[in-house]
């Protein structure tokens, strides 16, 4: 017996007939436990009409051993070995990582798996798959399984499209399989940013969740299982497509790898386990430096590039105290509009003369940094890269591509058009100060062959390694993971990037929901949170302005709109939310995210808890007409219990829109006990729909 451990999680393998199986997955074992007895208290009976024996749950779900539901690993040589049978050979545990080897004899076929928690619960399994045979080995699919307890009897995923990312979806556990599927060859929109399983009770502070996730940012698959024998499972991995991977004899594939997560704690136990794990990385971009506050001028200028019109926003971000300014797309070659230019990553000289130097001299001599917009796999036909290189493109056989945004996708797995576009974007790079880059990916990849093959596995893994040596050249760059906004956001991208452009709508009612659940998963400091227009561009919504401030300063906090536009008093609290921004973000990027359970279904509830609970922001947002004339009390747990605390409303970030007659009693300051705040509460104000109010907690 084997067991792993970390302070919130525990996994218990036994081994028995050559398998390894899980025996039980989810909170800690007391560390005293008799593994034995545990395991004997939990076996079931033989069945009638069923094996000698009871089978495991395991690992490996080999139908040869009398598994019934969806197997780990399918695949055949020619049509021969397509059973397989593998056998525990070797294991060994360091740590709290287990390494095991399996060999099928039969199938001439190994597979090395590896376990590995770390101390905040984060489980990550990976697996090297070698074909010992003569023959090619076809791997059609390879998905890790992982036991559920019998008290998880819902599961929760995400759904999506553009400007739309990461609505859930909840519903009871049913026998069969229940499956989400992404075949984009990117994570998506729709992709399930984790798969939960959770207790019938679970939400955001109390429950057990479950949760399993793949680490890769091509196409994916996520399953729960109930058999007829009663067991739950869950289980994912990456989509294949046919023929997809070939391994030759002598070689071996690593398999993508997937994350698991699990929280007694409900939804924010689960994510903070998320957001400690990332933040524990020396990588990690707030372990390097602050976030810097940003201004995107997409939504400000589009592909209307005017040097003077830059330079007045710059003077208008320089006054608010915004830090890095992004030239998003429409600099370079031909792009006018989004019908050219991609493929080809030098500055246009008719809309650039001089190339960026007077442009970054003049944004830097005011202390802000520049950041640059690419889109490097992808090409116009209207290019001098495709007039050159139309082979280039990933493709089936010689039938034309659909255009997608009037683009196809640069083959980054040919070595030409790797080095193609790794050359441009490092030479714009070295030639000019650029801090960061947006990287965007506006096209789905549909028969994205290479030579006959499908090539979205290696294409993914081409664009890590990209990423990767575009930081090695360049020390210091971030990188902005974007795909029409939030269309590769995932477990994977996340050790490549820096940021994620949560989503195209940049309306902060509908932000509510996508950031609310991106942040499941990801740490709000990577997530791009912008103050968009007064009326939003994806939704013609007219939304306060303290609103649209509240809701961007949970993430990593900045502005998209033309602020040329606004008016002096728009300005003075774009200043005011931008220095409350610096001087929070510290607490803000490193404390505990919490999302209240609110019994008033208009209203969103949510902020960070400072890790020492010295200090909590709180959101309170009022989405829709309020269903009462009082609202129901703000409850805050989390705090210290004995602890008292100032408790007031943050004035930086603008005035609400209220339904009320004066000020709520406690706006200007009161004080309560961290158990008072989470027991009793705070009477909201009556406030219109789309406004909300910043509620500060700071030990007294
Ligand atoms: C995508 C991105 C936007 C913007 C445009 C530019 O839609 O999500 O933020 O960069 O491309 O074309």
């Amino acid at each position: 017996m084997i067991v792993l451990n970390s302070e919130n999680s525990s996994l218990l393998f036994t081994i028995n007939n050559g398998q390894l199986s899980i025996a039980h997955w989810g909170s800690p074992l007391y560390p005293g436990e008799d593994i034995a007895s545990l395991v004997t208290a939990t076996t079931p009976p033989i069945s009638h009409s069923n094996f000698n024996e009871v089978m495991g749950r395991d690992v490996m779900r080999q139908h040869s051993r009398g598994f019934l539901g969806h197997p780990t690993i399918s695949g055949h040589r020619s049509g021969k070995n397509w059973s397989p049978h593998f056998l525990l050979a070797s294991h060994s545990q360091q740590g709290e990582t287990l390494t095991a080897n399996f060999v099928d004899t039969d199938s001439k076929l190994s597979l090395t798996q590896r376990y590995e928690l770390n101390s905040y619960g984060i489980l990550t399994i990976s697996s090297t798959l070698c074909n010992d045979g003569t023959e090619d080995y076809n791997l059609d699919e390879f998905l890790y399984w992982l036991p559920l307890a019998d008290r998880a009897t819902q599961t929760m995923d995400f759904t999506g499209r553009w400007s739309h990312e990461r609505h859930p979806q909840r519903h009871e556990i049913h026998f069969g399989l229940t499956t989400r599927e992404v075949r984009e060859g990117r994570s998506s929109h729709d992709y399930t940013i984790a798969q939960l399983a959770m207790t019938g009770n679970a939400n955001f502070a109390t429950g057990e969740i479950w949760s399993l996730s793949v680490k890769f940012s091509g196409n994916s698959i996520h399953h729960i299982e109930r058999t007829s024998d009663g067991y739950k499972s869950i289980g994912a991995g990456e989509l294949l497509m046919p023929g997809e991977i070939t391994i030759a004899p002598g070689e071996s594939f690593a398999i993508s790898p997937v994350v698991a997560n699990y929280s007694a704690e409900g939804i924010d136990g689960l994510s903070h386990n998320f957001h400690s794990w990332q933040r524990s990385r020396p990588t990690h971009p707030t372990n390097i430096r602050p976030r810097p506050a940003t201004l995107n001028m997409w939504e400000a200028v589009y592909f209307n590039h005017d040097a003077e019109k830059i330079k007045a926003l710059v003077d208008v971000a320089a006054e608010i105290g915004i830090e890095r300014v992004v030239l998003d797309d429409g600099w370079f070659h031909l792009r006018r509009k989004d019908n050219a230019g991609l493929g080809d990553w030098v500055i246009d000289p008719t809309v650039w003369p001089n190339g960026f130097s007077d442009l970054i001299s003049y944004i830097n001599s005011k202390g802000i940094e520049f950041g640059l917009w690419f889109e490097g796999e992808m090409v116009n036909p209207d290019s001098d890269l495709y007039r050159a290189h139309p082979e280039w493109m990933l493709q089936e056989g010689d039938r034309d591509m659909p255009l997608f945004r009037n683009q196809l996708v640069l083959d980054l797995t040919h070595e030409g058009a790797y080095n193609h576009v790794l050359e441009q974007v490092s030479a714009v790079l070295s030639a000019n100060n650029i801090a960061y880059i947006k990287w965007d990916h506006n096209r789905v990849l549909i028969d994205a062959g290479h030579l006959g093959q499908a090539a979205i596995h290696n294409q993914t893994l081409a664009i890590y390694r990209l990423f990767d040596e575009l930081k090695r050249r360049h020390p210091g760059l971030e990188i902005e993971s974007c795909a029409s906004g939030g269309a590769r956001i995932d477990l994977g991208m996340v050790e490549h990037a820096d940021r994620f452009w949560t989503s195209d709508n940049n309306d902060a009612l509908e932000r509510q929901t996508i950031q609310r659940w991106t942040s499941l998963a990801i740490a709000p400091e990577l997530l791009g949170t912008h103050v968009g227009p007064t009326v939003g561009h994806q939704t013609g919504k007219t939304t306060s302005l303290s609103f649209r401030a509240i809701n961007a300063l949970f993430g990593h906090a900045g502005v998209e709109w033309d602020i040329t536009e606004t008016t002096p008093a728009e300005r003075a609290v774009l200043k005011s939310w931008l220095s409350l921004y610096k001087a929070k973000r510290a607490m803000l990027h490193s404390g505990k995210s919490v999302r209240i359970d609110h019994p008033d279904t208009t209203a969103f509830v949510y902020g960070v808890i400072s890790e020492d609970k010295s200090e909590a922001l709180i959101a309170y947002m009022q989405h829709l007409m309020p269903s009462a004339n009082y609202g129901a009390n703000i409850l805050v747990p989390g705090l210290d219990d004995s602890t008292r605390y100032r408790v007031s409303i943050v004035r930086e970030v603008g005035a609400p829109r209220y339904l009320q007659i004066g000020d709520i009693l406690w706006g200007d300051g009161v004080e309560m006990s961290g158990k008072a705040l989470a027991h009793v509460g705070l009477k909201p104000p009556s406030l219109a729909p789309e406004n909300g109010i910043l509620i500060s907690i700071i030990k007294a």
